[in-house]
């Protein structure tokens, strides 16, 4: 399969390509890094990303871009939450929707969401777990329409274990997550028939 992974570079994307390498072939993109440049907060640049790419099998997204704004909610304002919809939400829903037509039949989407049930709720992350909850609704709403066989699934971990030491303060108690097995659940939902899925890591 033709894979193109947007986040390449990151904790997700590396474990990703380390787990797929072998058996497709993987084009990475991603804002600095990668075989092709994309901001998926611009919806202008995935446009543009992929009429340089040819037909792809799978488009998996490991990137959230800003994610959100982190902040109390009695310090959060409209403007700050478009934050998190304009990027991890918006930014890979724009994804999904140009990409449409440039994956083949039968192909698949898989993209990032994170926590968002309330045994995993941390202080300042409101931003980021409504991202999270529009996300699964999104898939699990996209999927039943999409055209031609395309399947569309989420990866929605919890705190990567690569990721504790810049974020573990706020996750104290919780389950955190290796990102190797973060990737096993993107092979399942690229090398499955799955769709629809929310696949929940770190519970
Ligand atoms: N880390 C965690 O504990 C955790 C837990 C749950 C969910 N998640 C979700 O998983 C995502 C990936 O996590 P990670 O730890 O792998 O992140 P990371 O190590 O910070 O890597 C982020 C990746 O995204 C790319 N990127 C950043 N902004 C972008 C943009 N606007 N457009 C395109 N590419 C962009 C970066 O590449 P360039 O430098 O080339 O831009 C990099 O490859 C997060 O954004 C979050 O939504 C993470």
């Amino acid at each position: 399969m033709k894979i193109l992974l947007i986040g390449g570079s990151g904790n997700i994307g590396r474990a990703i390509a380390a787990e797929l390498d072998g058996r497709h072939e993987i084009i990475a993109a991603g804002r600095q890094h990668g075989d092709v440049r994309v901001d998926i907060e611009d919806e202008a640049s995935i446009i543009a990303m992929y009429q340089r790419l040819p037909e792809l099998d799978a488009v998996a997204v490991a990137t959230g871009g800003r994610n959100g704004h982190l902040a109390p909610v009695a310090e959060m304002s409209a403007a700050r939450y478009r934050v998190g919809l304009e990027s991890k939400l918006l930014g890979q829903v724009n994804v999904v929707l140009h990409g449409l037509n440039h994956v083949r039949d039968g192909g698949s989407f898989t993209l990032v969401g994170g926590v968002s049930d309330a045994q995993s709720i941390a202080p300042q992350f409101s931003n980021v777990y409504m991202a999270n909850a529009a996300l699964d609704a999104f898939v699990t709403a996209a999927a039943v329409e999409l055209p031609r066989g395309l399947r569309i699934n989420l990866v929605a971990p919890q705190l990567l274990d690569e990721s504790v030491e810049a974020y573990g303060a706020w996750f104290r108690g919780m389950p955190t997550t290796p990102a190797a097995s973060v990737a096993r659940a993107y092979s399942l939902s690229i090398e499955g028939m799955q769709n629809g899925q929310v696949y929940r890591l770190g519970r």
